[in-house]
């Protein structure tokens, strides 16, 4: 006796069943994803301090007359510090002390010394902000809210 398979049209019922697993993975997949990025906070500090450092270099530029006094692109510098500011302090639970990082013991010995080492840099960085106007004001303020940057790592990241 020969069994012949036919196949036949899935039924409306089935399919759903199909997308409902699909949707399943798919949410799954991007919780994990954001499970991820929030318990990776060593990679994530690193990414903000990075994204800080391609910023400078663009004032920099400006600053040495290698690239033109542009309002708002100075402007979206300190944006760029001041999300930094928001997150920084979030990102160094006691278990990332050690691992791929720079961070300096300092960080959870004098934690409050850390944080108003934050404060700092989010007060000057919203000071420059309001003060940056013209070429000759964005002197002042860049330079001395980058004072933070030195300042910081000597005391709080690793050589
Ligand atoms: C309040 C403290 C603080 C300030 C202010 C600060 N940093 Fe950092 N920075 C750190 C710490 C801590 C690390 C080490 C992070 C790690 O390795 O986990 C770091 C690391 C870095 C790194 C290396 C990132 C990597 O991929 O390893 C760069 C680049 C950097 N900072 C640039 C800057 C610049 C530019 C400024 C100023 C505009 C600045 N930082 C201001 C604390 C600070």
């Amino acid at each position: 006796m020969q069994v012949r398979v036919v196949p036949r049209p899935l039924g409306s019922g089935e399919i759903y069943e199909m997308l409902k697993t699909v949707i399943a993975v798919l949410a799954l997949t991007v919780a994990a994803t954001a499970v991820m990025a929030q318990s990776d906070p060593i990679a994530e500090r690193k990414a903000l301090m990075k994204a800080q450092s391609g910023a400078t270099r663009e004032a920099s530029a400006i600053l040495k007359g290698e690239a033109p006094f542009d309002l708002a692109k100075v402007q979206g510098v300190y944006d760029t510090y001041l999300v930094t500011t928001s997150k920084f302090a979030g990102l160094f639970p006691a278990t990332t002390k050690s691992g791929d990082t720079k961070a300096g013991p300092k960080i959870w010995d004098d934690n409050d010394g850390f944080k108003a080492a934050i404060a700092k840099f989010e007060t000057d960085a919203k000071a420059a902000k309001a003060s940056t106007k013209d070429a000759e004001s964005f002197k002042v303020a860049f330079s001395q809210v980058t004072k933070n940057c030195q300042s910081c790592h000597e005391t709080y990241r690793n050589k």
